[in-house]
């Protein structure tokens, strides 16, 4: 029973992320970490505006870039963090952003360029990997510990991707999410 660790799926159309975002919004829990990786424009702020509607983020506020305030912080079904690393100069900042003592408790956290600070992270959560592609765009999910093994679980069942022949060892049948 090897547990999901990795899944890759096409995002062909804009429309696709935005209901990916919103599948992933009904799977996060309160700690949840996740880190999206991808060239300039490859859709990391677009998925995230994605999952913070999907988390009931009204649509007149808006969700942009944190690159210059480095965190915004919304309120929705979780308080959800988001933030863009890119210009961070090093590990020891991200405590002063208060990022670190929200990942694992209160807050969802969704954090751009964050694999450069993986460790300080604490390295545990679902990773996101945005790449161009013809057509739209592909993601490649990558779930590091416990909590990303178990948030890619969800996120897979919800998918329907399922885990092969392994998943009726440890299925939570349970599919009454909003969807
Ligand atoms: N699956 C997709 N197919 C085509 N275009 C997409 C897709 N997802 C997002 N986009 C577009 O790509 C751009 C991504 O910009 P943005 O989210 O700011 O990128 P990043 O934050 O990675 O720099 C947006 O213009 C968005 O409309
Ligand atoms: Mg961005």
């Amino acid at each position: 029973m090897d547990p999901l660790t990795e899944v890759t799926i096409s995002l062909p159309t804009r429309r696709a992320t935005q209901r990916f975002g919103a599948t992933l919004a009904a799977c996060l829990t309160a700690g949840d970490l996740v880190v999206l990786e991808g060239d300039l424009g490859a859709g990391k702020t677009f998925l995230v505006r994605s999952v913070a509607r999907g988390l009931g983020v009204p649509a007149e506020t808006a969700i942009t870039s944190p690159t210059f305030t480095l965190v915004n912080e919304y309120v929705a079904a979780l308080p959800l963090l988001h933030s863009d690393l890119y210009r961070l100069g090093g590990a020891g900042e991200l405590v002063e952003l208060g990022l670190t003592d929200r990942i694992g408790r209160d807050a969802v956290t969704l954090v751009e360029w964050g694999d450069r600070f993986s460790a300080a992270l604490g390295d545990e959560g679902l990773w996101l990997w945005l790449a161009y592609a013809e057509p739209g765009r592909t993601l490649r999910m990558e779930a590091r510990g416990a909590r990303g093994r178990a948030l890619l679980e969800r996120v897979a069942e919800k998918l329907e991707l399922g885990s092969g022949s392994d998943d009726d060892v440890d299925d939570d049948v349970n599919d009454d999410g909003p969807f």
